[in-house]
């Protein structure tokens, strides 16, 4: 990336640099980890399981911290995104390399948002050629991924600890559940079944579960304000 007098900027990240330039830097001092984006899970050289997160939420959440004057650092599996400028931006592929990822950067992190859709299996064999495509029925064995936020959560120490929770039907339950269970100060529930938010979308409609039992219901609204709040939350624990 080019920087200083001669690289011309697009419109749009000019609006973004004065965006920037104009944001109160009330983060200034946090060195804050961001996980965002699927992971794949490779059966052989060009066949993976993955799930159709875009990155969105966590890339937001990012680009808001950096705004703020955090220090970020994006641990992102694939994704369409471009990267985010002022973040250090460190690629990965399965929920192995993420773990690594995250793991290698935990003692640097005081505030961690993984809002990563980390597949929960990945195979348990992988084949280093392609698999010849043959009549007969296959059966895939799977190996579960290790739970990398429960693990951070294991050594939390005094970092802040923000996870995501896709749910369905039951889901405040199920959340205050993984909050309690993965030992986290907040936990950001999204409804997967609700038209218009979510996967791939550009708005959310989300509940925030605190530890000390505060429920904040969100109206709908752009991932970039729900990155704000969440970021809010973040900075009253990390002061707190
Ligand atoms: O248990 P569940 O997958 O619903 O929890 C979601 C939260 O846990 C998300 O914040 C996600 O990034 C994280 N997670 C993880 N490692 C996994 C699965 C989920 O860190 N293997």
């Amino acid at each position: 990336e080019g920087e200083g007098w001669g690289r011309m900027l697009e419109p749009e990240e000019l609006l973004e640099r004065l965006q920037a330039f104009l944001t109160p830097k009330d983060l200034k001092g946090l060195k804050l980890l961001v996980s965002a984006g699927p992971t794949r899970e490779y059966l052989d050289p060009v066949r993976y399981l993955s799930n159709p997160s875009s990155g969105r939420m966590g890339y937001a959440v990012a680009e808001a911290a950096r705004d703020r004057g955090a220090e970020v650092v994006l641990v992102s599996g694939p994704t369409a995104l471009p990267a985010p400028w002022g973040v250090e931006v460190v690629r990965v592929e399965s929920a192995l390399e993420m773990r690594e990822a995250i793991l290698g950067r935990y003692s640097w992190a005081q505030a961690v948002v993984m809002a990563a859709a980390v597949a929960d299996y990945r195979p348990a064999e992988v084949s280093r050629e392609k698999e010849p495509k043959v009549a007969a029925e296959k059966v895939l064995r799977l190996l579960p991924n290790p739970d990398i936020l429960k693990e951070l959560g294991e050594n939390k120490g005094p970092r802040v600890l923000v996870g995501f929770a896709m749910e369905t039907g039951e889901g405040l339950a199920r959340a205050k559940e993984k909050l309690l269970r993965k030992n986290l100060d907040l936990i950001v529930l999204n409804w997967v079944n609700r038209e218009g938010v979510g996967f791939g979308s550009l708005e959310n409609e989300v509940v925030l579960l605190l530890r000390d039992g505060r429920v904040l219901e969100l109206p709908r609204m752009k991932k970039r304000q729900v990155a704000d709040r969440i970021l809010d939350l973040v900075k009253e624990f990390w002061k707190g």
